[in-house]
């Protein structure tokens, strides 16, 4: 099969925030502790933080980091988790029916965040607690001093302030699950009237208002008008969650979910439009997209062990196994955030250790990447510059889901200061290769090409402890550039990288 890309460097969609390569940590199963903290693993730092968790973060190269939930924020007392750890009390967390031992609190975050080379981005329970306890956290964490919040974080170990800048009001509102779910009005009239408190404290705060849990939500996506209608002059960015599943173990059909993302992606942003014309507003309200992700493999065998199990603390819960089918679910999604970079400014992968996610951990030993680590590393290390607008020419398959679902996924993406266009290709064909010819008109002369390939022939095939490199990136000879024009040949379900300077 064959397949022409023309890229052409004045054709562009819009800057690429490098947010939308951002992360997620909630109080969750082992994501935090004997994830990121584990005070007597032998690699831990002198906050209890694991060093090797730190590195493979830091390879990741993720640039922000949500914390601390999630479905847990929405109980959650930020005054637990502060002063001397053995004060600090243990809570019951009523998202995930587990205990809470406060060991891990602002502090120790703040930390790991430096450590691992991420911004924070907080989020306020605006479930069971609301503007008082929102505006005293943002108080603790970003003022200088002399107030009795600032005060208490000083007399705490830190001097100075965290300067915190992105900050979800409140998680999943929507959610009938969420603890404190309240109707669209409701949410969306203390979260403006919390807004406001906190722009009057700060008036450059990036405020970020909860959209809908998933396009299946039966307020969908009336949520997002009435939502917005109370809250568009407060607030910066609109939040939305979408997880990615194949329990029919369909291909073709999970490798066409993508297009639904796009027109959730899409019809928000109609929405915001509509609500910013309505207002005659004259700022601009993103998408911060700050879960996504596969997450299938093990969910409905956790949803009955979490209703059956006694409060356990930091238990195995959520740890998704991924295969290589899924580095090329989570290829395609980032391909769509790179193409709607024109409205989507922030996109968290939920999430980021053990808890589905790219980084898995043993307690007390080894941690290791998973499958869909090596995608997310090319687009956060090699996505940043300019989206293009790519002209794609390439056979397609109609899908229940969507119609006239290329086989070629491909995003573009010119970093002008480094001189390089970066291609991320996920060939959807199931038994034919594409031969991609690839134009590149007006970026100057490209001296080189190189390819890195992930494919394996079971998609099934997974990473683990004991064979951490069996699904893993690996550059390959073949990337033809001649007269501007490039040719490379990328195998049946593959992922690839075609870089050029
Ligand atoms: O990421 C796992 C959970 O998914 C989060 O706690 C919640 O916000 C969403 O439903």
């Amino acid at each position: 099969m064959e397949a022409k890309v023309t890229a052409h460097a004045r054709f562009t969609i819009a800057d690429i925030d490098k947010r939308v390569y951002g992360s997620f940590l909630e109080h969750l199963g082992r994501a935090v502790y004997t994830g990121i903290y584990e005070p007597g693993h032998p690699t831990a730092d002198e906050h209890g933080m694991r060093r090797d968790v730190i590195d493979l973060v830091r390879e990741l190269d993720t640039p922000i980091c949500r914390y601390p939930g999630g479905n847990f924020v929405s109980a959650y007392n930020w005054e637990d988790g502060i002063g001397p750890k053995e004060d600090r009390p243990t809570r019951l967390d009523l998202a995930w029916r587990t205990s809470e031992s406060n060991q891990v609190g602002i502090h120790e975050f703040a930390e790991w965040a430096k450590s691992a080379n991420t911004e924070m981005m907080l989020a306020v329970n605006l479930g069971s607690r609301g503007l008082d306890d929102a505006r005293n956290f943002v108080e603790y964490v970003n003022h200088p001093g002399g107030s009795y919040w600032s005060d208490l974080r000083k007399k705490n170990g830190r001097a100075d302030p965290w300067d915190v800048k992105v900050w979800c009001l409140g998680n999943e509102m929507d959610g009938p699950w969420q603890v404190g779910h309240k109707s669209a009005h409701e949410y969306g009239h203390l979260a403006n009237e919390t807004a406001k408190a906190l722009r009057a404290f700060d008036d450059k705060l990036q405020l970020i208002v909860c959209g809908s849990s998933s396009a299946e939500m039966p307020t969908y996506p009336q949520w997002e008008a009435t939502v917005l209608e109370e809250t568009y002059e407060q607030v910066d960015f609109i939040s939305l969650h979408m997880y990615f599943m194949n329990y029919e173990k369909n291909t073709r059909e999970y490798l066409a979910l993508p297009e639904k993302l796009d027109r959730y992606i899409g019809t928000v942003s109609g929405v915001i439009d509509y609500v910013k014309a309505k207002k005659r507003a004259k700022h601009d309200v993103k998408i911060s997209f700050d879960e996504w992700n596969v997450w299938y493999h093990e969910r409905k065998q956790d949803e009955k062990r979490v209703k059956e199990w006694d409060w356990p603390h930091a238990p195995v819960l959520l740890e998704d196994i991924y295969n290589f089918e899924d580095v090329l679910q989570v290829g395609c999604i980032l391909n769509t955030f790179i193409r709607r970079s024109d409205v989507v400014g922030i996109a968290c992968i939920a999430q980021l250790v053990n808890v589905i996610a790219p980084i898995m951990t043993e307690p007390g030993g080894a941690s290791w990447k998973q499958t869909i680590y090596y995608p997310f590393q090319f687009a956060s290390r090699y996505g940043r510059g300019t989206a293009l607008q790519l002209d794609v020419d390439c056979p397609s398959y109609n899908a229940d889901i969507a119609a006239n679902v290329s086989y070629l996924d491909v995003a573009g993406v010119h970093d002008g200061d480094a001189g390089t266009v970066t291609f991320f290709a996920v060939n959807r064909h199931e038994s034919e290769a594409i031969t991609i010819d690839l134009a590149l008109e007006r970026f100057g002369e490209a001296k080189s090409v190189e390819h890195t390939l992930i494919k394996h022939d079971d998609l099934e095939a997974v990473n683990s402890r004991d064979n951490p490199d069996n699904v893993k990136p690996e550059r390959k000879e073949g990337a033809n550039l001649a007269g501007g024009k490039i040719t490379v040949t990328v195998p049946p379900y593959s992922y690839s990288m075609i870089r050029v300077t």
